[in-house]
């Protein structure tokens, strides 16, 4: 168990400078926040600090612009949704280091705050580049992490960020971590993990680890279709990774050596496109035509199956494409079954990640989960026991 520093009321912040790191990588549609969590649970950090009458600096990260400036990609909508938050006007500035950062936040009014556009506009933000960590220090005079959803990433300003400026850990972040591990420390066997998503590659490492720890592994969602593909069935149209062969065997390999049941779509609702009406097929029938846009109604039977067999169940990763109603079914019929057990049989139930609370909002289960946490890899990392490097960054050398 590593020692952290922790934000506190001994410290005297007021007309300090505080680089306040955040996660605000949340849902968008055109420039349009379509799920606030992630802005809603630092609040409280934001409003403490503005109470203590410190300058505050919010610097944040949006979507994956690999090191380039890609505009849909801007945090300017977010400084018009935390302005109504705190009551003030948020000031957004179109860069996050250099001169006039700098200038503008010695400038910043005691209790104001300002966001700074996109960290990984710049390319050296996910190099965990030490200039660019040294840039970043200059903007703060103290720096708080309190972006546990992205804590799992060494990045400039989660990592390398710490070694150049008196760093802290915020009480969001604290409070996630904790009550995560406390929920999944000692796991109510058997346990179960939903895992969804398109990319396979970004969670084969974690899928690997789980099993060892895990009875069931269900795969949904868009990565669950290069399973289907490697077993010879025709996937259409649909999302996979190349070249992901050697992966794919590994998991099933590891998870026959490891006895953890590998649960995969038999059924699946596809589509001509994503604007046109669902249809249920047999993995046999899929045709080169066709998208695969939810799971169908048998995988459902087995998932509820599984999660009725289950007394820890942790999901990330929706298992369709649940924006849109006529693919929703999955999702929400896992949402469904989970809040059920957990609220009747004492299921333990965690479910983490951007897209999969934005779901279970949807569907309105939010009050039917043990916790909510607004990590998605993040929360996944901790579970295999991880230290995260971002919380690594925080230990206290003393
Ligand atoms: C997330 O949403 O998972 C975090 O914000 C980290 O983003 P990333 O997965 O693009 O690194
Ligand atoms: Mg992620």
């Amino acid at each position: 168990m590593i020692k952290i520093r922790r934000l506190n009321d001994n410290l005297n912040i007021e007309g300090k400078r505080i680089l306040l790191r955040v996660d605000f990588n949340v849902p968008m549609n055109d420039d349009s926040i379509t799920e606030d969590s992630r802005i809603k649970k630092v609040l409280p950090t934001i409003k403490y600090l503005i109470n203590e009458k410190a300058k505050i600096i919010i610097i944040a990260h949006l979507g994956r612009p690999k090191g380039k400036i890609v505009p849909k990609l801007t945090l300017k909508p977010i400084a018009k949704k935390l302005s109504e938050y705190v009551n003030h006007d948020v000031m957004f500035l179109n860069e996050s280091i250099g001169s006039l950062v700098v200038e503008n936040s010695k400038k910043l009014p005691n209790g104001k705050v300002m966001l700074l556009e996109n960290l990984r506009f710049h390319k050296e933000e996910e190099l965990n580049s030490e200039s660019f960590a040294k840039e970043l220090s200059k903007i703060g005079d103290i720096y708080v992490n309190e972006a546990f959803p992205c804590s799992h990433r060494a990045h400039a300003s989660v990592s390398e960020i710490t070694k150049h400026i008196s760093s802290f850990a915020g009480q969001q972040l604290i409070e996630e971590l904790n009550i995560i591990k406390m929920l999944t420390e000692n796991t109510k066997k058997p346990a179960t993990c939903i895992i969804g998503g398109s990319k396979i590659s970004t969670k084969s490492g974690v899928i690997i680890n789980l099993i060892k720890k895990m009875q069931n592994i269900i795969i949904v969602g868009g990565m669950a279709n290069i399973f289907i593909k490697h077993k010879g069935y025709n996937i259409g149209k649909s999302i996979f990774e190349e070249n992901q062969e050697n992966l794919i065997e590994g998991i099933i390999r590891e998870s026959k050596k490891n006895n953890c049941k590998l649960i995969l779509p038999e059924d699946v609702v596809i589509s001509k496109n994503h604007n046109s009406k669902g249809l249920l097929k047999n993995l046999d029938d899929v045709n080169d035509q066709d998208l695969i846009l939810d799971i169908g109604k048998k995988t459902l039977k087995n998932i509820n199956k599984v999660i009725d067999e289950s007394k820890t169940v942790l999901w990330n990763g929706p298992a369709g494409y649940f924006e849109i109603d006529e693919f929703s079914t999955g999702s929400k019929e896992i949402a469904k079954k989970i809040s059920e057990n957990t609220k009747n049989k004492s299921l333990v139930s965690i479910a983490g990640g951007g897209d999969t609370i934005a779901a279970i909002k949807k569907f309105k289960f939010s009050d039917g989960f043990t916790y909510l946490s607004t990590a998605g890899g993040a929360f996944l990392e901790l579970l295999e026991g991880k230290i995260l490097p971002g919380i690594k960054a925080l230990e206290k050398n003393e």
